[in-house]
């Protein structure tokens, strides 16, 4: 049975008492408009732990003046079925007034330095603060041994995983990989902003990304050079590119051809709607 929850006094009482049989805890933090990529870090969290927490909030403090807070799609009905089909042990469903009861005026606030600052951290000013601060609340609300977080956000798991070891949280972070579309394109809640016609457009985001992933394996072009016909590519085909950076994966500096573990992020916008995505790529030295 799925118990929903929207007091963080009586999820704490639940988990508690998990807790005092014996039980391991995974936790999955979402916005909801629940996809199958969240039901994808579910059944990850299900094979490892005895009991499974999602949360469903719409965090406003990750949000910008002008950003989309009051239009991000909420289905909580449909999400929490979705959640029951899966056996999910407990949702978290928090009102604002629950998590920020003094909204405005909150002094604390977790900001997490070097890897937060460029690409998506310096196109949205406070993104991050804002993601770190409200999964910093979130753990220690839910208290779990694991959290899962899906690598189509690669930027904000970086944060997370940095924000964990930095701060000696108790939680052990699990990426997941990406739940792509049958034509490639990352599943997104954002995703549904699309018209028709940028939703047959948008794959070339993530062909994009395959065919700069070839271009660096195949050891011919600098990086930079990369970079920028990728971005000239995708302007051309109609996006407007925030970044196209081949970065290395410990810490989301940029890549330099010593480095062998790399990703490839990328963020553009079709119209008004905002898509990220990344690709791996190992290189053989
Ligand atoms: O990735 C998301 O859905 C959100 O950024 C998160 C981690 C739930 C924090 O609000």
């Amino acid at each position: 049975m799925t118990a929903c929850f929207k007091e963080i006094k009586a999820l704490r009482m639940q988990v508690q008492a998990w807790r005092r049989q014996g039980e391991s805890i995974a936790f999955v933090p979402t916005m909801g408009n629940l996809h199958a990529g969240h039901l994808r870090l579910v059944q990850a969290a299900k094979v490892r732990a005895d009991r499974v927490v999602v949360s469903i909030f719409v965090n406003p403090t990750q949000f910008g003046a002008g950003e989309d807070l009051a239009s991000y799609p909420r289905t909580e009905q449909e999400d929490v079925h979705k959640l029951q089909t899966q056996a999910v042990d407990a949702v978290f469903m928090p009102s604002v007034q629950e998590m920020y009861p003094d909204f405005g005026a909150a002094l604390t606030t977790v900001s997490v330095k070097q890897v937060s600052e460029n690409y998506c951290g310096a196109v949205r000013p406070g993104h991050f603060e804002g993601v770190a601060t409200v999964v910093t609340k979130l753990f220690n609300i839910v208290q779990a041994d694991f959290a899962f977080f899906g690598e189509k956000d690669f930027q904000q798991l970086a944060v997370i995983r940095t924000m964990v070891v930095d701060l000696n949280m108790p939680v052990e972070i699990v990426a997941v990989p990406t739940e792509r579309e049958p034509d490639g394109l990352a599943m997104s809640s954002r995703n549904t902003y699309l018209t028709t016609l940028q939703r047959r457009q948008a794959p070339q985001l993530y062909q994009a990304l395959c065919a700069a992933k070839n271009a660096i394996l195949d050891a011919r072009l600098s990086y930079d050079v990369i970079e920028r016909q990728f971005q000239q590519t995708l302007k051309q085909q109609g996006f407007a590119p925030d970044y196209f950076s081949i970065c290395r994966r410990s810490d989301l500096q940029a890549a330099t051809s010593a480095d062998s573990e790399l990703v490839i992020l990328v963020a553009a916008r079709l119209g008004t709607t905002r898509l990220i995505d990344n690709i791996q790529v190992d290189c053989v030295h």
